[in-house]
């Protein structure tokens, strides 16, 4: 038996840092949404033993560095079943080192297709529980929609849902190493931080101007030459109407929301001369579990 999934991207409408912690770790307090770019996985039970996974990416790996195979090893040895043979195959679109969750989002698609494959044994919080032990964005990544992310990013609470727009996102050709960054962030002392009562206000009023103008993410303050790029990218955004422009995540992709389906088309179609990634996408709401 095959199960289809759909792994969605991340965008993080704030990006807060808010305590080191001793763990190594750093404490977080971030906006999340899920959007309609998505990369599609397959799962199913074969006969040898083992967990096998494919995908169209070269340069991803199939063992368990790859947190969608570390999401069936998990599931499997949660249901005490490990001895169960799982492919995988993945048919990435989501861009790698983007700040989109790509590596954690195909994991949570992984885990709510182990479900299905194994008669729904588990609840959306008892996956959530799992998802945590797999990466810190996998949680959020199990059912998605608009939520607020605190701890590492595992502890979520659901926000009334984005209301529709139409978002271009862009990455450059640079990726941007999430350790290395968080490393920048401890040398600079942060002054800045997003309003995320702010924010969470405007996403309750389901004004989507407001919403716009409270993106920020703590990150953009790190002194990076290639935030030169973030910043030229958000400027192009800007200029074709967008309401707003934010790095998201440890980046290095940037976005802009825009209510005009047709301003956003023409500002994809002018950053794609320079950027290869550049796509139009939609706030997408909770899945169900
Ligand atoms: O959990 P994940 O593997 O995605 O984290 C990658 C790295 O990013 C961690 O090893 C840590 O250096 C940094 N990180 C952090 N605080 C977080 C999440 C990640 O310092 N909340």
């Amino acid at each position: 038996m095959t199960v289809q999934e759909y792994a969605y991207a991340k965008l993080n409408l704030t990006l807060d840092v808010t305590a080191r912690r001793d763990d190594g770790y750093h404490d977080m307090l971030m906006v999340m949404q899920t959007v309609s770019l998505t990369d599609s996985i397959q799962v199913e039970r074969t006969e040898e033993d083992g967990i096998r996974a494919r995908c169209n990416f070269r340069y991803v790996p199939n063992d368990e560095r790859n947190l969608a195979v570390k999401a069936a090893c998990v599931y499997l040895q949660a249901i005490g079943e490990e001895k169960r043979g799982i492919s995988i195959r993945m048919e990435k679109e989501i861009p790698v080192g983007a700040g989109m969750a790509g590596g954690s989002a195909d994991a949570a698609a992984v885990l709510r297709g182990m479900n299905r494959l194994f008669d729904r044994r588990m609840n959306r919080r008892e996956l959530e529980m799992l998802a945590e032990q797999i990466g810190s964005d996998v949680a959020f990544c199990v059912s998605g929609g608009t939520s607020l992310a605190r701890g590492r990013g595992e502890q979520l609470e659901d926000l009334t849902p984005m209301p529709d727009c139409q978002i271009v996102i862009c990455k450059p050709g640079f990726s941007i190493s999430t350790p290395e960054l968080f490393r920048k962030l401890d040398q600079i002392g942060l002054r800045t931080h997003p309003d995320t009562p702010g924010m969470l206000e405007a996403l309750r009023a389901g004004d989507l101007k407001e919403i716009s103008m409270r993106m920020f993410n703590v990150f953009e303050e790190v002194d990076d030459r290639r935030m030169r790029s973030e910043a030229e990218i958000k400027h192009v955004l800007l200029d074709h109407g967008a309401l707003g422009a934010v790095m998201t995540g440890t980046g290095s992709a940037v976005f802009g929301v825009f209510c005009d389906g047709e301003a956003a088309e023409r500002c994809a179609e002018e950053l794609h001369r320079e950027y290869r990634f550049c796509r139009v996408v939609q706030p997408v709401s909770r899945l169900e579990i």
